[in-house]
């Protein structure tokens, strides 16, 4: 690994596995005895990638998590992280350059924020443990609630300490479950800039989330999860890839014949109207199309209020993939 003097790190090359790729999964599949957790699951994360792992309860988030943080054993499959291919004998060294925050924060309720970094700096055996639990602090705004017990905290300032607490060892690979799970708007806005830091620093960071709108906000590439991996990309590709393109026109007052406008007009390739009055055409490529669309409009005398395209969100993708309860039918 190397370290930039900003504390940020650069882009390892290791021999024998992707010099890009901090984590390489392939045909991962966890069982706990007859049931499966996940299965056949192969995906790549580049160093510097903010990775999103989106997936209704059940479908095994945090299992996959759990074991490329080498907390559980694949049942078969392989993987590379930070270049270390995963086996028994190769946690420690895997665990020596990643950290995992929790869905739960897990810190010692009765002892201070400061106490509980301590605690866990010393678990770790990292050196420097006073300097280290200052930088945690300081990056997660904390330094002033160092002496405060744990217990006496509200749920977002735990979360920051479970975050400051994953930030000890100045991990490479950062897995985050859940991070903003039952936060409020500002506390959710607070975690959402550190993790922009994070990012910045050229941290790698895998996140599992049920916020389509947090991964859509941080995530350079989603995965959505069911069992099985049943989509990898960007938000806009994968948006892309499910849905047609569509503009939408919308009129002042009602177009007399629509189908004498739209019908035949190149790169459209069919048209409806929305219940809302407006019309919503199917067109191959939405830059191509708009200004031939513009022009029959005004050549039929409408009153043009808007042509625009009509965009799916992550929450849209989500739906079409996952539609079933998954968990309970196991
Ligand atoms: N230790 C375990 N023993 C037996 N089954 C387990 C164990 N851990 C997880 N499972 C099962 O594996 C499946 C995946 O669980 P997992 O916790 O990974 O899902 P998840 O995607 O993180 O869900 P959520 O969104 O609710 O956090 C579930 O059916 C769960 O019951
Ligand atoms: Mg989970």
């Amino acid at each position: 690994m190397t370290s930039e003097p900003d504390g940020s790190h650069g882009r390892p090359s290791h021999d024998g596995a992707k010099p890009d790729s901090a984590l390489v999964v392939e045909h991962l599949t966890k069982r706990f005895a007859e049931r499966v957790a996940y299965e056949d699951v192969s995906f790549d994360v580049g160093y510097g990638e903010v990775f999103g792992f989106l997936g209704p309860n059940g479908a095994g988030k945090t299992t996959t998590v759990r074991t490329l943080g080498t907390l559980v054993a694949p049942t078969s499959g392989s993987a590379t992280i930070v270049g270390i291919p995963l086996s028994a004998e190769s946690g420690p060294a895997i665990r020596a350059r990643i950290s995992i925050m929790p869905e739960s924060p897990g810190l010692y309720l009765r002892l201070t924020v400061a106490e509980n970094l301590e605690c866990f700096a010393r678990l770790y055996e990292l050196r420097d443990v006073r300097g280290r639990i200052d930088r945690v602090l300081q990056a997660v705004n904390l330094t002033e609630r160092a002496s405060d017990v744990c217990g006496a905290l509200s749920k977002g300032l735990r979360q920051r300490v479970a975050l400051a607490r994953a930030l000890l060892s100045d991990p490479e690979v950062l897995f985050l479950d859940e991070p903003t799970s039952g936060l409020d708007p500002v506390a959710t806005r607070d975690v959402h800039g550190l993790l922009d830091a994070l990012r910045a620093r050229g941290v790698t960071i895998v996140l599992t989330t049920h916020r389509l709108e947090e991964a859509e906000r941080l995530c350079h590439r989603v995965a959505i999860l069911n069992t099985t991996l049943r989509l990898v990309g960007r938000p806009d590709e994968l948006r892309a890839q499910l849905f047609s393109r569509n503009l939408e026109v919308r009129t002042r007052t009602q177009l007399d014949e629509p189908g004498r406008v739209f019908d035949g007009l190149a790169h459209v390739e069919g048209w409806e109207q929305s219940p809302t009055g407006s019309y919503v055409l199917n067109v191959t490529d939405p830059d191509a199309a708009a200004p031939g669309i513009a022009r029959a409009l005004v050549a039929a005398n409408a009153d043009i209020l808007s042509v625009a395209e009509s965009h799916h969100s992550l929450e849209d993708v989500y739906l079409e993939v996952v539609d079933e309860d998954v968990e309970a039918k196991r």
